[in-house]
């Protein structure tokens, strides 16, 4: 076997090492926008998903382009998909596309694409998109050519699989959320309470710079916080007025309840914390442990500001919804006491930037 062979192979089998040791979407495009670069020796790599009930061919990623250039592009009616990518498993040119005015935009757009070469995204049998590389002066061999053909179909199914990942997970998702609402809905005042909270929550992550890893964990604490409430008594969760002792004392056993629901589910251990520890205080005046600082798990400090934000903002037994502006300041006067003053200067900012917005 010569050289070329040899190489081609090994590159092959390390792409699809690369591109099958993630099942997250995202990691797995950036693997492939990365691999096509270095495979092919090109500048420029182009990802594009096509799809056939809307016929729009969209740029999914672009790798080497310069700032601000093909932005956003997406091309509608492009009824010849099927036909342009017959030959499947075959490299076409953007110029060959070029007598079919589905692509003319493209081009026009973006004239440095005419000399790309693209390959099928084909999985299962079924071209999902196009994968494009810059030409280099001194041309592809037969090879290279065989070797971007069997790099488009790899990253298809890579994708795919990611893809078909991702949607049991948010199914999942989906499916803890509807549950942990129809725990919420026996309290009549709290509807949507879930799906806000977890949406506050994601925006703090995100600018706390949380791992993806670490923000599936805190949108599932944040889903499930009050999940134990499955086990307080409708006479006390329907309240409309202030509650008893007694009755405050069996509404704080929630978390307990949760975190022993949750215990029964082993693949769940790490949502705990935070639902455990959704109702701690950065003073330690909170409960069930009393816990103090960072003694509460960040999860569990993130989801306090989340609750307390929304508990304000939403009608409740005892009295009417307050503003977001009144909000923010009576969460801002219980910095330190009740919450970590660092998420929450965070949480104050992303309301600032939020309402700065919407001006
Ligand atoms: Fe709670
Ligand atoms: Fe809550």
């Amino acid at each position: 076997m010569n050289n070329e062979v040899i190489d081609s192979l090994r590159m092959l089998h390390d792409l699809s090492k690369a591109i099958n040791s993630t099942l997250d979407l995202e990691e797995v495009v950036a693997l492939v926008m990365r691999k096509a670069s270095e495979i092919m020796g090109s500048e420029k790599v182009l990802l594009l998903l096509y799809d056939k009930s809307e016929a729009t061919l969209t740029v999914r990623s672009k790798y080497g382009f310069d700032e601000g250039e093909l932005r956003n592009v997406s091309l509608r009616n492009v009824k010849s998909f099927d036909h342009c990518i017959v030959h499947k498993g075959k490299v076409i040119t953007f110029g060959e596309l070029l007598p079919h005015a589905d692509y003319r935009k493209l081009i026009t757009l973006v004239p440095s694409l005419e000399n790309m070469v693209l390959a099928p995204l084909e999985a299962r049998g079924e071209a999902c998109g196009l994968i494009g590389v810059s030409g280099r002066e001194e041309g592809f061999t037969l090879l290279e050519l065989e070797l971007f053909c069997a790099l488009g179909s790899q990253s298809a199914m890579a994708m795919e699989n990611a893809g078909l990942f991702k949607r049991v997970k948010d199914t999942f998702l989906h499916t803890s959320e509807a549950l942990a609402e129809a725990v919420n809905s026996r309290d009549p005042y709290t509807g949507g309470h879930i799906r806000r909270v977890s949406g506050y929550a994601m925006l703090i992550a995100e600018e706390c710079g949380l791992s993806n890893e670490d923000k599936e964990v805190l949108r599932l604490s944040a889903i499930l916080h009050d999940i134990g409430k499955i086990g307080i008594e409708d006479s006390i969760l329907g309240k409309g007025g202030v509650l008893t002792e007694d009755e405050a004392l069996k509404m704080r056993t929630h978390p307990d309840i949760g975190a022993r629901i949750l215990g029964f589910v082993e693949e769940m251990s790490d949502v705990i914390p935070g639902v455990l520890y959704h109702h701690e205080c950065f003073d330690g005046s909170g409960y069930p442990e009393g816990l103090t600082g960072e003694e509460i798990p960040l999860h569990a400090r993130i989801i306090a500001i989340a609750d307390a934000y929304d508990a304000l903002t939403t009608d409740r037994p005892y009295r009417k919804a307050m503003k977001g502006e009144d909000a923010v300041k009576e969460l801002a006067g219980e910095a330190r006491t009740h919450f970590d003053p660092y998420l929450l200067e965070i949480f104050l900012r992303i309301y600032k930037e939020a309402e700065a917005a919407a001006i």
